[in-house]
């Protein structure tokens, strides 16, 4: 039985899309930790019986405090998977290291365009055509950690900030249960320059005829 740990602090709307993608998992135990008690998604685990736990990041005065009392919490589960989802808080190098390479974060925006907050404002900002989503593994530094799947959507000419959410909503919650169960089948890797590399993967235009994830 493998074994996740998903970290929300709000709607938890790709923790739904995981857990609703949890037939195509192998089987997994699923935990949700939250670092604000009120978190909408906190109800949705709790009705579906899955473990929950708050750290509510305004008991602790210093930010290595949480980070040390969020992995302990963690670490109950053993976790084979951490997976920020809607996780509002930056976690400093020594927790990033301590779940080094079992610790996965969805962005909305295709990096390394537009880190950090506010992505569907930069991309309209720009005028960029292509936007979308990236799961990555998280490192020390924010939102630049190895990719594993992206998704791309159109910018259309009446977009505005919550249009284009929504599109790029739809896309994660399509990639992430995608990226969560390569990893639970032990199929991602890096190679020598920190990329990802997905076992049983096409290299060959053969891949472009084909969706991903075969
Ligand atoms: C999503 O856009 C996700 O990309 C970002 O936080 C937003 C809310 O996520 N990390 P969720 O609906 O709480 O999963």
């Amino acid at each position: 039985m493998k074994s996740i740990v998903i970290l929300i602090s709000g709607r938890g709307s790709n923790m739904t899309a995981l857990v609703d993608a949890a037939s195509s998992l192998p089987p997994t135990r699923i935990a949700v930790i939250s670092n604000r008690p009120d978190a909408a998604g906190l109800e949705f685990a709790r009705q579906r019986g899955f473990e929950t736990a708050v750290v509510d990041h305004r008991q602790y005065a210093a930010r290595n405090d949480f980070d040390a009392a969020l992995a302990e919490a963690i670490d109950a589960h053993q976790p084979d998977l951490v997976v920020l989802a809607g996780f509002m808080r930056i976690l400093g190098e020594a927790f990033v290291q301590r779940f080094s390479g079992r610790l996965l974060n969805i962005h909305p925006s295709l990096l390394p365009a537009f880190p950090g907050t506010h992505t569907h404002a930069q991309a309209l900002k720009c005028g960029v055509r292509l936007h979308g989503c990236t799961v990555h593994f998280v490192t020390p530094s924010l939102d630049s950690g190895p990719i594993v799947i992206q998704a791309a959507v159109p910018v259309l000419a009446n977009d505005d900030e919550a249009r284009l959410a929504a599109r790029v909503l739809v896309q994660e919650h399509l990639i992430y249960p995608q990226a969560v169960r390569w990893f639970l089948e032990g199929r991602l890797s890096l190679d020598d320059n920190g990329r990802v590399l997905l076992a049983g993967e096409l290299p060959t235009e053969a891949a472009l005829l084909s969706p991903r994830g075969s």
